[in-house]
């Protein structure tokens, strides 16, 4: 068996699922939930790298309003205070994959140090991780909220090494979003990209030597000492294989 790692979890879009809001969306909104709900989770990220790259910082969650806000508009839609305040109340209670229990158990029982690194605000994620059962697998969470800056600014993948007492080279970052990868990576973590969205990664770098595409398979990945690194050319590859792949660089 490989030595145990010291993991970092990526929270939105990686354990839990915040298109799925949509489903809630419709109850409001029946012929566009989805677009808005893709269109709310774009322009939250939006907002989050330029306050980064204006060196400004807002909490999470009055992003996510922002952003709610900013999608309703775009699609010409109002909602009204209380069905704005049910949404974001369901923010914190996003739909969990499913493979992310039976994969946290077994990353937890192989011995590896896991922690939740993610962009959401202190309460955030503490209301998340309760009510999606997740406290019981991690120690805690690093919030950005503690470097005022959002990912993928270096300091945030500083502040998790401190945080897990490891050079940064010796943590990887666990996460669906590329450019959460490419930031870990660009900041000298190492980075597992979980492919959730069937091979379509990023053109700004390649991705990360390990793919995954679900926690289950990240902890068989873990559990071997003899890894298998095969060269891959292409995205397509990388996914089909579903196993740790050459970066195609
Ligand atoms: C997270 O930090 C990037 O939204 C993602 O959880």
């Amino acid at each position: 068996m490989a030595a145990p790692e010291a993991l970092a979890f990526d929270m939105y879009g990686t354990l839990v699922d915040p298109i799925r809001i949509w489903t809630r969306l419709e109850q409001y909104i029946p012929d566009e939930a989805l677009r808005i709900a893709e269109v709310w989770r774009q322009k939250q990220l939006e907002y989050s790298f330029r306050l980064t790259v204006m060196e400004q910082y807002e909490d999470f969650e009055q992003l996510t309003r922002k952003s709610l806000d900013h999608a309703l508009a775009a699609a010409g839609r109002e909602l009204s205070v209380e069905q704005k305040d049910a949404l974001m109340a369901q923010y914190n209670d996003l739909e969990r994959f499913s493979d992310v229990e039976p994969g946290l158990a077994r990353l937890q029982r192989l011995g590896h140090s896991m922690i939740v690194f993610s962009n959401g605000s202190p309460r955030m994620l503490d209301a998340l991780m309760d009510a999606a059962g997740l406290h019981q697998y991690f120690d805690g969470f690093v919030s950005v909220d503690e470097v005022q800056a959002f990912k993928p600014s270096p300091k945030t993948y500083r502040r998790v090494a401190e945080r897990l007492g490891r050079p940064i080279g010796e943590v990887r970052l666990i996460s669906s979003n590329p450019f959460d990868d490419i930031g870990a990576e660009s900041a000298g973590m190492q980075a597992t990209w979980v492919d959730r969205s069937g091979g379509l990664f990023d053109n700004l770098r390649p991705p990360p030597r390990m793919i995954v595409e679900s926690l289950t398979e990240l902890a068989d990945v873990l559990e071997k000492d003899d890894r298998v690194l095969c060269p891959a050319t292409t995205l397509s590859e990388h996914s089909a294989a579903g196993v740790i792949q050459e970066k195609a660089r």
